[in-house]
């Protein structure tokens, strides 16, 4: 009896490591399929151009976002990225043989730099859109709030007095969203928070990324160094799922206050082979990145990858306020894995008063009013 216990408690421990999706197979509250083809022939029929902004498109996700957008017609496709030339290059990197009569068009922006935010907002996209003739307020149809990274350093960085995860990631978005609203709002635009399953681990974003949060230096505890080792590489962990959850939090909020005005919906792309692991993970062993970088049965491919949030811009089905994300977890197609208020196997359920709490404080840091006022 003991015996067949514990066989049957090894199998099912066994199962939970190395198939932890598994549970997930019996988990779906998706609609019906997309089809990017499908979609592609609506467009094809549409006379109006669709402009779309996609931010970090020169690498990962928001390259393979780009590449699959780039394959529908009658899109004005801008790859916002910090480095221009990186820029042109993966725009190269797009067969011509998919633009038809979409356009893709490379324009700096970098996220850590609020005057370089609102270069991009205000003068940078000026005179790109075709429908743009007495600019002000050429409309944007989806923005795709895609760029993102994750430093390996353990030495935290501050742009602003805020640490530097959570302005990029976070804030930067914010304002980019901030200054393109009557855009947004002219083109009732679907805005695309990418987040992480990261969002799973319970971390709170109203704290931790202001200068002055920096207050467990000299705690008598983390003189002992096996406690200051950890706690410093859960420090790493936390600086980045504090900017994800934050992503989250936004979309959620967004969708709760403009949800008549533009559609708000969260994506996350599993485990994606993307380079954000190698710049990003250094502080694990080298073996764990090199085992996490390779290919495997629970990772996915780029192009597999972008389709979350590509998926989240384009499908009409997908109302605001929902989570779009992997069939199983980590991998999979793209279907809808729940909704940004609720609770989901996906993400960390979050309480109302928090996220009102960091849409608040982000907009009191970045001394900006709300949006549209
Ligand atoms: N891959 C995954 O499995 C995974 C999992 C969870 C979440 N995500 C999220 O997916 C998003 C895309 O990441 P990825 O996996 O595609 O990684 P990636 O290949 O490293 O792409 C990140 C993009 O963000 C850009 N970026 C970084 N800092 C920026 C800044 N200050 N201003 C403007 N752009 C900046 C990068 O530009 P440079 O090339 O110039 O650095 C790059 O284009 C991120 O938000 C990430 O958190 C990815």
């Amino acid at each position: 009896m003991l015996l067949t216990t514990t066989r049957i408690g090894t199998f099912c421990l066994l199962l939970a490591l190395f198939f932890p999706w598994l549970p997930f197979l019996l988990y779906s509250e998706d609609i019906i399929p997309f089809s990017l083809d499908q979609f592609a022939l609506k467009r094809n029929a549409a006379n109006e151009t669709w402009n779309v902004v996609i931010t970090g498109a020169n690498s990962g996700l928001g390259w393979g976002t780009a590449f699959h957008l780039a394959k529908i017609p009658n899109l004005c496709i801008v790859m916002a990225c910090r480095n221009l030339s990186s820029c042109e290059e993966a725009r190269a990197r797009i067969p011509i043989i998919h633009h038809n009569s979409t356009r893709l068009v490379c324009v700096e922006l970098d996220l850590a730099d609020r005057a370089s935010i609102e270069a991009f907002s205000h003068r940078r996209i000026q005179r790109l859109f075709s429908n743009s003739s007495a600019d002000s307020l050429s409309p944007i149809h989806v923005l795709i709030n895609n760029a993102g990274f994750w430093a390996s350093s353990e030495e935290v960085e501050y742009i602003d007095n805020i640490e530097s995860h959570f302005f990029v990631n976070h804030l930067g978005h914010v304002l980019l969203t901030h200054y393109l609203w009557k855009r947004l709002v002219a083109g009732r635009a679907r805005v695309v928070a990418v987040s992480s399953l990261s969002g799973i681990y319970p971390v709170s974003p109203l704290y931790g990324w202001r200068r002055s949060d920096e207050n467990s230096r000299g705690r008598w505890w983390l003189k002992y160094s096996i406690i200051r080792y950890l706690s410093s590489k859960q420090a790493m962990i936390d600086r980045y799922v504090r900017s994800k959850r934050a992503n989250l939090m936004f979309a959620a909020e967004l969708d709760d206050r403009f949800r008549n005005t533009v559609t708000s919906v969260g994506s996350h792309p599993g485990y994606t082979q993307t380079p954000i692991f190698q710049k990003g993970l250094k502080f694990l062993p080298k073996w764990v990145v090199k085992v996490l970088s390779k290919k495997s049965i629970v990772s996915m491919e780029t192009l597999d990858g972008a389709m979350m949030q590509v998926r989240a811009a384009l499908d009409n089905e997908i109302q605001s306020g929902s989570y779009v994300g992997p069939r199983y977890w980590t991998f999979g197609a793209a279907v809808l894995v729940g909704r940004l208020r609720g609770k989901s196997l996906h993400h960390w359920h979050f309480a109302k008063a928090e996220s009102k709490m960091l849409w608040e404080e982000s907009f009191s840091v970045l001394g900006i009013s709300d949006f549209g006022k």
